[in-house]
């Protein structure tokens, strides 16, 4: 019996629900050489600002149990340098879902209107993690009225599919997706990287040359997947699991848990095949469970009664 293994995040057809994660896997063509992009349902490119933007000095990547600790922060090639150059280069029938940036939510909507009318981006997905200088470096997403006005603003600049990229640095996920949904957005993406700190105990300074950095990888997956369950009980859009996915079997943990889609990262980094790997895992994992279709796992996760 074959399995359906298409699904539908947010108005984005996508073949399968195996995306990769927006800053782990380039601009796609820098994967091209080593993962056939039509086997996995679509990638989400490095997040985009205006202006082309250097990251952080090194070091900014440092090894951490079972996980990564990165401060690359806001390097990118800029919008108009994507649209023009990186876009045209990809193989034909990849699906390209745009990440997208700022530091003040006015430029958000400036570069989502340029993402929404180029063809061949198949979504935009907005990145709320990171700091807005307005609210003195707090993120956007973790202030229910900034997240607000951010998706309201982005939403009116758009006619495209909108994902909204959640935060997990706050206290209330269910909230900052009820957020989403009530200014519009298709869906919501979670969890971005965990803020998090490592010290070199000899040089009494952090390992990273930024201070604070994101964690990410296995050890965030617990995390994750409690966060993507609590947003799919409090909202009706679809979600995109993202947190240390790195088999088959844990992508099939945030389909349980509500997640129509899920997006691979850090694993990427270790191998470069690794979404082809999951996708073609999750099929064969739903025939070895006589499943007809992928999509009758999502927020199948019985959950005890409290
Ligand atoms: C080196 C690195 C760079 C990242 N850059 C971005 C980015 O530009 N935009 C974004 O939304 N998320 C970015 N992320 C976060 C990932 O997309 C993902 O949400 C996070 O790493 C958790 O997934 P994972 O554990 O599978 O890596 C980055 C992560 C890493 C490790």
């Amino acid at each position: 019996m074959s399995v359906d293994t298409r699904v539908d995040l947010g108005g984005i057809a996508l073949r399968n629900p195996v995306l990769t994660a927006s800053g782990t896997f380039g601009y796609g063509t820098e994967f091209a050489p080593f993962l056939d992009l039509r086997r996995i349902g679509g990638f989400v490119a490095k997040s985009l600002t205006l202006e082309p933007r250097f990251g952080n000095p090194p070091p900014r990547i440092a090894e951490a149990a079972s996980a990564m600790l990165n401060s690359i922060s806001l390097e990118n090639v800029g919008v108009d340098a994507f649209l023009n150059e990186k876009l045209p280069a990809l193989p034909e029938g990849v699906v390209v879902i745009a990440s997208a940036f700022e530091t003040e939510i006015e430029r958000y909507g400036e570069v989502c209107a340029r993402l929404d009318a180029a063809p061949g981006v198949a979504g935009i997905e907005v990145n709320a993690s990171c700091p807005h200088v307005k609210s003195g470096g707090i993120e956007f997403g973790q202030d229910p009225a900034v997240l607000a006005q951010l998706v309201r603003t982005v939403r009116k600049a758009t006619r495209g599919p909108l994902l909204v990229k959640l935060s997990p640095n706050v206290t209330s996920i269910a909230e900052m997706a009820r957020v989403c949904e009530g200014e519009g957005a298709d869906g919501i993406s979670l969890i971005n990287a965990v803020q998090a700190l490592d010290v070199d105990v000899e040089r009494r300074r952090p390992v990273l040359a930024n201070g604070l950095g994101g964690l990410s990888g296995p050890a965030i997956r617990p995390i994750a997947l409690r966060m993507v369950w609590q947003a799919s009980q409090a909202v009706k859009i679809p979600i995109c699991g993202i947190g240390g996915i790195e088999t088959a079997e844990d992508a099939v943990k945030f389909l349980l848990c509500g997640a129509t889609a899920v997006q691979v990262g850090t694993r990427n980094y270790l191998d470069p095949a690794a979404a082809g790997q999951v996708a073609e895992g999750l099929e064969s994992w739903a025939k070895s469970h006589d499943l007809a279709r992928i999509s009758d796992l999502v927020g199948a996760l019985e959950m005890p009664r409290r």
